[in-house]
């Protein structure tokens, strides 16, 4: 099975959640992917950040190598880095089943895109939420995933901007329009009071940083943003 199919078996999973790997014990995380497994989850996001595109910065292909190694999750990466064209190829080596790419740090979204799919990658696009629907709408066809994010893509820990909603309306729309079937995915500020009005607004993918991590037991965790979701 190639990567990308690996991530169109999960498509029809909702609510699915994404643990966020940035507010995890990264001296650890053989332990933390075990906790993880254990409350259930069925796939990682992972944020790479460059601190170019954002001003931070978190790890890059080893320790998706690493990961790859370690479980047989799918990995869900979210580049946060500027041309992200260049690294593409290298982050599919390592082990990504999804690569997800921010169309502001694009010089060619459709090409970036295509380059994915031919390695036999699940193709995302991220969108911050100042960014315009109207800049991804030319290239939905390519997308597997589309990320709306409802904080400025960088940190964890931020609040949840309800423009996502929006966007995720939309994109339900449009995605009927077109009868494409590219998954929806919210990313920033999820936790079990913002995810029912995601899943509500479509989303089926969510991520979730501290709404996790900042609780003393995953799989509570887990289960309660799963039960938040459906009301
Ligand atoms: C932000 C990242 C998110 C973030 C989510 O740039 O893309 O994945 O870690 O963290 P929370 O859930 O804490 O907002
Ligand atoms: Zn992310």
């Amino acid at each position: 099975m190639t990567p990308r199919e690996k991530i169109l078996q999960l498509r029809g999973n909702s609510p699915l959640i994404l643990p966020s790997l940035l507010l995890c014990d990264f001296g650890d995380l053989q332990s933390e992917i075990a906790l993880l497994e254990k409350a259930g989850v069925r796939a990682l996001h992972l944020d790479v950040m460059d601190g170019m595109f954002v001003p931070n910065m978190t790890y890059g292909m080893p320790i998706v190598e690493g990961l790859s190694r370690h479980t047989s999750m799918p990995l869900d990466v979210h580049l946060m880095i500027e041309d992200p064209s260049r690294y593409v190829e290298q982050f599919a080596a390592a082990g990504s089943d999804l690569i997800t790419v921010h169309v502001e740090a694009c010089s060619d979204l459709k090409g970036t895109l295509e380059q994915i799919r031919d390695l036999g990658v699940a193709s995302g696009v991220a969108l911050n939420p100042d960014t315009p629907l109207e800049t991804i709408l030319p290239h939905l066809e390519l997308c597997d995933l589309v990320l709306c994010m409802s904080v400025n893509a960088g940190f964890g820990g931020q609040s949840f901007n309800p423009v996502a909603i929006e966007k995720l309306n939309q994109l339900v729309q449009i995605r009927e329009q077109q009868r494409l079937e590219f998954i929806l995915e919210v990313d920033g500020g999820v936790n079990v009071d913002t995810i029912q009005d995601c899943y509500d607004a479509g989303a089926t993918w969510f991520v979730a940083g501290s709404s996790i991590f900042r609780q003393p037991c995953y799989q509570l965790a887990v289960s309660d943003l799963t039960a938040a979701a459906t009301g």
